[in-house]
């Protein structure tokens, strides 16, 4: 087992100027379930990449636990990684797919047999250690992926969206699998997704990138509850958290007929006239609709869920139509084309720069 540590890790292709990856720093601990998360594009394969070696590094380093491993080769640096398509051998059976790596690497047969075993246990597969990978499922290919890597035992599991191709019920009981197994073997790992519904419940810590550049690192609940700016905001939370650009006022900002406070400090260090305010769709408290609290959201569709329902309206904000998404109770949802009045709800709505984007309030 061990730390992994990306210090200003960078990556300029040939033949471009801008880094797909721009000084990465980054450092998980031993054992810990990392995630990084992100739009296509955003440099998330390129920083695995240069983690397991297969990319190379233009600046900075990479290390694992206390040695650095930015140029060696990868089969020197005790990695393993499971690509999103698996990249099993057809002709050959799971047995031999998953001890592959270790035939290579010289191991006896009494050995190899003995982790495949183990593995197949731990992944539920041992029934189908003989089949070929093309009479298998597209979860038990995915498992004997997991497999492989297990087998040898490495410092760190690399893992770039290896659920992507398996249907989305399938995705949701996989995923749960690899967590509680990844817990398990305390394997510290780098999981990679564009997907952040998966990088919360998967993730002890997640880290967010877009163009190359890391945005913020938390636990998914600080990353929740305290987005570091109007990217992570926007792209953290479904349906996304409504942002809305509104003036400053005395000690607060005014969304509506309530004023959101906001400190001082906070208001102080932008010089800007307007601000913009994120409110998560869960976080507005419906008022009677003779109310003359909060903002008034003319219902222009209804999401049921059943146990809940999402409410897509319109909303004058400042002198401005905006749309806003309203969560509701499953009981009580409105009509389509009524209005519905609604209140943010004291200490959970967020403020950030209009111009940097950047988070002021606490
Ligand atoms: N081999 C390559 N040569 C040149 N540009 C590349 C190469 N691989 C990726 N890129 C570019 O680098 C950026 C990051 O790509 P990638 O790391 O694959 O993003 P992600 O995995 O987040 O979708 C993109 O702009 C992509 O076009
Ligand atoms: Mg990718």
């Amino acid at each position: 087992m061990a730390t992994v540590t990306f210090d200003k890790a960078t990556r300029v292709y040939p033949g471009s100027t801008k880094p797909a990856v721009d000084a990465l720093d980054i450092e998980i601990a031993d054992g810990e379930f990392l995630v990084l998360v992100g739009p296509s594009g955003c440099g998330k394969s390129t920083s695995l990449r240069m983690l397991a070696g297969l990319e190379d590094v233009n600046g900075g380093a990479i290390r694992i636990g206390d040695r650095d491993v930015t140029h060696l080769p990868p089969k020197d640096r005790d990695i393993a990684m499971v690509f999103q398509n698996y990249a099993l051998y057809p002709h050959m059976t799971v047995a031999d797919n998953m001890g592959f790596a270790l035939k290579i690497a010289g191991v006896n047969k009494a050995e190899i047999r003995q982790k495949v075993e183990e593995a197949a246990k731990i992944l539920d597969l041992t029934e189908y250690l003989d089949r070929k990978p093309k009479a298998l499922s597209g979860g038990q290919r995915q498992r004997v992926a997991m497999g492989r890597a297990i087998v040898r035992e490495p410092q760190v599991f690399l893992m770039d969206e290896p659920l992507s191709n398996l249907d989305a019920k399938l995705r949701v009981s996989t995923r749960t699998q690899i967590a509680s197994l990844q817990r398990r073997l305390g394997i510290t790992t780098v999981y990679v997704t564009h997907d952040q519904v998966e990088a919360l419940t998967m993730g002890d810590r997640v880290a967010v990138l877009k163009d190359g550049l890391l945005q913020q690192v938390d636990t998914p609940r600080n990353m929740y509850d305290k987005p570091a700016n109007l990217f992570v905001a926007g792209f953290i939370g479904s349906p996304a958290m409504n942002l809305i650009e509104v003036p400053v006022t005395d000690g607060g900002v005014k969304f509506g007929n309530s004023v959101v406070p906001v400190q001082r400090d906070a208001l102080s260090a932008t010089s800007d006239k307007t601000v913009t305010v994120g409110v998560r769709p869960e976080h507005f408290d419906v008022a009677g609709a003779d109310s003359d609290l909060g903002v008034a959201v003319t219902v222009n569709v209804v999401e049921e869920l059943g146990s809940d329902a999402f409410v897509y309206g319109t909303a004058q904000v400042g002198g401005e139509a905006k749309d806003i998404v309203v969560r509701v109770g499953g009981r009580e949802v409105p009509e389509k084309g009524s209005e519905l009045h609604v209140v943010p709800r004291g200490g959970e709505t967020h403020v950030f720069s209009t111009s940097t984007g950047a988070r002021l309030s606490d």
